[in-house]
């Protein structure tokens, strides 16, 4: 489901600050060797991230769910000289290609690619958060940010990923979605929690953004 007219969507693309021809490229390669590219956050959810990024200046940014590297390269851009962003997934597969691309970006350095399960690696990564990409597996999204809520500085963001589900969140709950049911119950679940301020937005998928009180 598009949330939003096809024409205001490209209207808004055209009036939003072109893809570097790093990221323009790292787009066409997904969208033409990787499978499920649309898992890639693209263009204008891309440039959301870099300014939501540049807004916070991060020191310490976590994201979980790497694919091919794009919305890493997006945030990264908001780092301060220093920073340093850690980025988790599971799939070895897209590891040198992201790795590579984030050497385009000039963000050798700065972004540490760990190949693993979130779930094990979040734990041993001792830092402070000021900013945390929630982008992976939609059943362990409340798991997550019962894992990342304390080491996030006060003041410091979660924002989490396709928290719509392409609208299936509104819609009647069919048996077995269990990806559906747990976006329902994370949505609900930081909505009620005192620790966090919370907005929905309603770009491409759903972003959930979470302030830390
Ligand atoms: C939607 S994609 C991430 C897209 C990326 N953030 C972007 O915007 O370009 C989700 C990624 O989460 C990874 N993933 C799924 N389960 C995971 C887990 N338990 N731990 C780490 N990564 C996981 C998948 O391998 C996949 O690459």
């Amino acid at each position: 489901m598009d949330f939003i007219a096809e024409s205001i969507a490209a209207y808004s693309e055209k009036h939003t600050q072109n893809e570097s021809p790093v990221l323009r490229a790292l787009n066409r390669e997904t969208n033409a060797k990787i499978l499920q590219p649309r898992m890639l956050s693209g263009h204008l959810q891309g440039r959301a991230l870099s300014m939501f990024s540049k807004m916070v200046n991060p020191q310490y940014i976590l994201e979980i769910g790497t694919y091919t590297g794009y919305s890493a390269i997006c945030l990264a851009e908001g780092l301060q000289i220093e920073g340093e962003l850690y980025t988790i997934d599971i799939n070895e597969e897209l590891s040198d290609m992201a790795n590579g691309y984030f050497a385009q970006a000039g963000f050798e350095k700065e972004i540490k690619h760990i190949v693993g399960d979130a779930l094990e690696i979040i734990p041993i990564l001792k830092r402070n958060w000021d900013l945390v990409f929630i982008d992976a597996d939609k059943e362990n999204y409340s798991n997550y940010f019962d894992m990342v809520i304390d080491s996030v500085n006060k003041g410091g963001y979660i924002i989490a990923d396709n928290v719509l589900w392409s609208g299936k969140v509104v819609e009647e709950l069919k048996g077995g979605d269990k990806d559906t049911a747990a976006l329902i119950e994370f949505n609900d679940k930081v909505h009620n929690d005192p620790r966090v301020e919370n907005l929905l937005l309603p770009i491409r998928d759903g972003l959930m953004i979470l302030r830390k009180v």
